[in-house]
């Protein structure tokens, strides 16, 4: 079927979904502050920037576009910036370029996790997924490209307006990526391995931290290395609030999965139980599961007082995620 068949299939989804997506930011503060929906419009232009700066043949472009550029609540580049609004900072064309790779990282391992032989989901952003669009084929290699170009991003000067940024800062950055996208990989085979099985709450905890967590601290942690030197307390500090922020939003997940609808989440709903994935209310029950997001919040929360106020968006986005809706 062609895409343009898809589109209008699931165009009344994709405006319901603006829409509840508006409403959910509004409802925590003011829509035209909100770091969140700042963020939003400013990775919105730059991944388009980045995308237009590689030469990709047809059809393996527009499956690309199709995996970044169609919706997504683009938390992890908000908290590259947010992160980055700690101090000043003469470093922003590095975070632009971390707040793109994260983006793109996240974006092929969404392409990947649907696919048939992973998690076979058709929706995804209120869109039919990569693969369903685009083939099989084409989804999987648009998730292959995607990753090499998160990586030849951060190395190049796009968005360089000064000097070139240091290298050592780069290395670091490349680094944190390198490291997290494997632990998402590493998470994604176990949470395979765990379907219709009864795991512990430590081997939970091992798949969740991995599978989704890591990529949420390293967009922290990315643009953390470009304000403060290794031996400041404030990245300790950032790593503790990036790794309860990280675990806290896939439990959220795993809830979302069985108290929200498809027409808000944008993916198919009670697909977790349906498949026996191992989750935190399967394990726990959804009052406990709820409980322990909660309590892992006030984790990340408490890290932040360490800044002394200084954490604004920061706090924003903690916000936003406690109590988003998809
Ligand atoms: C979904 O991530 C996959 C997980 C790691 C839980 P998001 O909820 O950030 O997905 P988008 O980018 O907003 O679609
Ligand atoms: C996804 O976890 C983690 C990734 C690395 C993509 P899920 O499989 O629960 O994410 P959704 O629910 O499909 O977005
Ligand atoms: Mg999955
Ligand atoms: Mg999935
Ligand atoms: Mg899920």
């Amino acid at each position: 079927m062609p895409e343009s068949a898809y589109r209008h299939l699931f165009a009344c989804h994709f405006i319901f979904l603006d829409y509840v997506f508006e409403a959910n930011v509004s409802s925590i503060t003011d829509v035209s502050t909100h770091a969140l929906t700042q963020a939003q419009h400013r990775i919105q232009q730059d991944l388009l920037t980045a995308l237009e700066a590689f030469a990709i043949p047809e059809p393996l472009r527009s499956a690309v576009h199709h995996a970044v550029m169609l919706g997504g609540k683009r938390v992890r580049p908000a908290l590259c910036y947010a992160t980055a609004a700690l101090k000043p900072n003469q470093n922003s064309a590095a975070v632009r370029r971390a707040a793109v790779a994260i983006e793109f990282i996240h974006c092929y391992s969404l392409a990947h996790d649907d696919l048939p032989c992973m998690d076979n989901d058709l929706l995804r952003r209120g869109q039919p997924t990569c693969h369903v669009a685009y083939g099989e084929d084409t989804a999987l290699l648009a998730g292959d490209i995607l990753q090499s170009m998160a990586f030849e991003t951060l190395g190049s000067r796009l968005f360089d307006q000064g000097p070139a940024v240091e290298a050592s800062i780069v290395l670091k950055q490349m680094q944190i990526l390198a490291t997290a996208s494997s632990k998402m990989v590493n998470g994604q085979v176990l949470d395979l391995q765990s379907e219709g099985k009864k795991i512990d709450q430590q081997a939970l905890e091992n798949i969740h931290r991995n599978k989704t967590g890591a990529l949420i601290s390293a967009a922290i942690m990315m643009a953390a290395v470009t304000i403060f030197e290794g031996t400041d307390l404030a990245i300790p500090k950032l790593r503790e609030f990036g790794q309860a922020i990280g675990l806290a939003f896939q439990v959220q997940d795993d809830i979302l999965d069985i108290i929200s609808d498809t027409e808000v989440l944008g993916k198919t709903a009670g697909k977790d139980e349906q498949v026996e994935k191992s989750t935190y209310p399967a394990l726990m029950g959804l009052e406990q599961a709820k409980a322990y997001a909660q309590q892992l919040h006030d984790q990340a929360i408490n890290a932040l007082n360490h800044f002394e106020g200084q954490a604004e968006e920061l706090m924003q986005i903690t916000q936003f995620l406690l109590t988003r809706k998809s």
